[in-house]
């Protein structure tokens, strides 16, 4: 089964073919990242009129790169939330036209729920039976970081979430703080490799009682070092590279840190059988490592480029919805707020 996967949930026009929800026949991300650069984040009016004047362009070209024309395939997967409510209606008025034009079955899909599918894409020997239920989801991204217990396919447990900034916001925020451009996640990885001098330790903020996160006040921490340092608000005055490569790598630690914890935690409370990495932050290879070294169980890591938002994730999740029955989801509507569990 062929399906087309759709993403536009924020700031990329993702768009891929996917088939039996594993298989990547073709996978084309076109990024706004440049455009909303220049604002420090993403603007949703801008991002909702660029999927507009790119959609297009982007679905005929990754039906090329497939080898296959609309017709050719056996449905269609789009992201319908949460995200952004101008850049959702943008994909989900689409995918119900070229579903409507084929007379194909047309899924909705939990953005979220797309960000764990990413790791059936990889080449993991079958992972239905392997590591098996239940899993332990880690969601870290630009607006959530979340802790998913996954009880089977479709059955989702909220374990733990964040109380204020999620993981990517605050590397996001911080790298503004820094005068470290947009993504801040990357920036700051960068610079974190940057050869540099030990830093004082920025905190690691707990939720008393509870596995939830919290991180604002770790970015606080972060305005005030840069104000001390007399980096905020920006001047022209030459920073120090080693002492800011020293910030970067104390900030992305103590990010890393409060998520690894909580995983651990979660991972042996809840005896899963092993643990998926999913969101833009999935992408950090400090956290990655860190996870591998720390997890008492497997974990599966979808490719970096499948951790940010893509069309390859939702093909693959839309599989697993219409692999049973057709559905036409004509009264399908953008969720905005969509919850997953
Ligand atoms: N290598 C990296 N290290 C840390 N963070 C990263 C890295 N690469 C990307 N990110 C962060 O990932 C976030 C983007 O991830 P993603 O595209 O999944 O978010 P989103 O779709 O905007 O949010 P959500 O999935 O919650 O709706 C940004 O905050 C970015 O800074
Ligand atoms: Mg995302």
């Amino acid at each position: 089964m062929k399906l087309l996967g759709i993403e536009t949930s924020c700031d990329e026009t993702g768009i891929a073919v996917i088939e039996n929800g594993r298989q990547i026949h073709s996978n084309l991300v076109a990024s706004q990242i440049d455009i909303h650069a220049e604002y420090g984040g993403v603007v949703p009016e801008i991002a909702a009129r660029q999927h507009l004047l790119t959609f297009n362009a982007v679905v005929k070209q990754a039906l090329k790169d497939a080898e296959l024309e609309l017709h050719h395939l056996d449905g269609i997967a789009v992201t319908h939330g949460p995200g952004l409510a101008g850049p959702l209606l943008v994909g989900v008025n689409a995918a119900k036209g070229l579903a409507l034009a084929e007379n194909l079955p047309l899924v909705g899909i939990n953005h979220l729920e797309g960000h764990i599918y990413a790791a059936w894409l990889e080449d993991i020997p079958d992972p239905e039976v392997n590591p098996g239920f239940p899993l332990l989801c880690l969601i870290a991204s630009g607006g959530h970081t979340d802790l998913i217990l996954m009880e089977d396919h479709g059955r989702y447990q909220l374990l733990a979430e964040t109380r204020d900034d999620a993981a990517g916001e605050t590397f996001d925020k911080a790298a503004r703080i820094l005068g470290l451009g947009f993504p801040g996640g990357p920036a700051i990885q960068k610079m974190a490799e940057h050869p540099h001098s030990p830093e004082a330790k920025l905190p690691r903020p707990r939720v008393k009682g509870s596995n939830d996160f919290s991180f604002s006040g770790l970015k606080t921490a972060v305005l005030h070092r840069a104000q001390e340092k007399g980096w905020y608000p920006p001047t022209d005055c030459d920073i120090d590279q080693n002492e800011l490569a020293g910030v970067a790598a104390e900030l992305q630690e103590a990010i890393v840190d409060s998520i690894i914890s909580r995983v651990v935690t979660a991972s042996k409370q809840h005896h899963v059988k092993g643990v998926v990495l999913g969101g833009g932050v999935a992408a950090n290879s400090l956290l990655r490592s860190e996870t591998t070294k720390h997890s008492p169980v497997e974990v599966i890591m979808p490719r970096p480029v499948l951790c940010t938002d893509n069309g390859a994730m939702i093909g693959a999740a839309g599989w697993f919805h219409l692999r049973n029955s057709a559905k036409h989801q004509w009264d399908m509507d953008v969720v905005p707020g969509l919850r997953l569990a």
